[in-house]
């Protein structure tokens, strides 16, 4: 990143919170390869929004280094883009801290994720979850981000970021940078193979979605038992036929066959046949992921040394915005 030619700044972060899913590869993860060499990255374990609901210790710890070890099995090169857990850099916390002033109770309660998740977690309805969208915000501002792939569900975490950033530029002209979110169409929503009304989600049950990491017998069998609907068409009609056209969408990215064509060619086929194909392409796709994986994933010094080191190289990055915002706040700093 201190290389002369800088690139424009690129940030995503995924939760380890859970399995990562084919809704997470095929919107975040497949952005994040297609535009890696265009940008100077970084990918974000975010372990601190994670806490938000309740985590099991042992299974955060191995959640984080999974991810990790996912995000450069997926082909992501660790020694170009920075790959880290959010919590190894503090600056996060205390920019969130910050931009927390800058923030109103008023924008932050229309938050719908806000909305969905205090309705699932009645029980613990904690001011981190309310504040989410802050810690989020300074992922961002931290690295003078210029773009952020993401899913259809962050695209009003983004909004309030760039609401944050403008709001506090108005006061102290010139601290961050605006960033743009880069949500793609074709893949921004990947709907949940039980309820195809729904978005596949990691916290939902397991039949729902396809973890990266499940074998192919996992993978064969919940395509099988995914959610179409009563009729025998095959046709790309998300409104009428959401399971139907999760299938399709999934088949076409992942077989790189446009969905035009996939539909004449599945024409008087059976859905039978259309999970068949889907699982198929899934397997394929994930194979050498899971390969890779478990290399990397048995070679806890070179994990472990890869996220030290990479997150000494977002610390320095971080530390200069964090300084300039303190400085322009008027933070005595000798
Ligand atoms: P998370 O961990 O829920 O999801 C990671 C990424 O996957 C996308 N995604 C989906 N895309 C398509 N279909 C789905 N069913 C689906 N489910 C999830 C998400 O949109 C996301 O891009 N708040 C974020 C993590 C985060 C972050 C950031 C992202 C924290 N700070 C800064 C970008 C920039 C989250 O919970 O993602």
């Amino acid at each position: 990143m201190s290389e002369p030619t800088r690139r424009p700044v690129l940030f995503s972060g995924i939760q380890p919170s859970g399995s990562i899913h084919l809704g997470n590869y095929m919107s975040a993860m497949r952005s994040f390869l297609r535009l890696e060499s265009d940008y100077d990255c970084l990918f974000s374990i975010v372990d601190l929004h994670a806490l938000t609901v309740r985590q099991e210790p042992a299974t955060l710890r191995r959640n984080s280094l999974e991810l990790a070890a996912l995000y450069i099995a997926a082909g992501l090169n660790p020694e170009r883009s920075i790959i880290y857990c959010q919590s190894h850099v503090p600056q996060h916390a205390e920019l969130a801290w910050i931009l927390n002033c800058f923030t109103y109770m008023g924008e932050l309660s229309r938050m719908t994720q806000f909305k969905d998740k205090a309705r699932q977690h009645k029980d613990n309805i904690n001011a981190g979850l309310f504040t989410y969208p802050v810690l989020m915000a300074a992922d961002i501002l931290l690295y003078q981000t210029d773009v952020v792939p993401v899913g259809a569900d962050q695209k009003q975490h983004l909004e309030i970021a760039r609401d944050i950033a403008l709001r506090f530029n108005a006061i102290h002209p010139g601290t961050f940078k605006v960033p743009e979110p880069d949500i793609q169409e074709e893949t921004a929503k990947i709907q949940s193979l039980s309820d195809p009304m729904k978005k596949m989600s990691k916290s939902d049950q397991e039949d729902s979605f396809v973890a990266v990491l499940d074998s192919p017998d996992v993978i064969a069998r919940k395509f099988r038992r995914a959610v179409t609907d009563s009729e025998t068409e095959i046709r790309y009609d998300p409104e009428n036929k959401p399971g139907v056209s999760n299938l399709l969408t999934i088949l076409s990215v992942l077989g790189g066959e446009d969905m035009e064509s996939l539909v004449s060619r599945l024409a008087g086929h059976g859905y039978g046949e259309l999970k068949q194909e889907a699982a198929e392409v899934t397997i394929e796709t994930f194979k050498p992921i899971q390969q890779r994986f478990r290399e990397l994933i048995s070679d806890k010094d070179y994990m472990a040394k890869t996220l030290q080191n990479n997150a000494e190289r977002a610390r320095t990055l971080a530390g200069r915005t964090l300084r300039r915002v303190y400085k322009k706040l008027g933070l005595y700093q000798p």
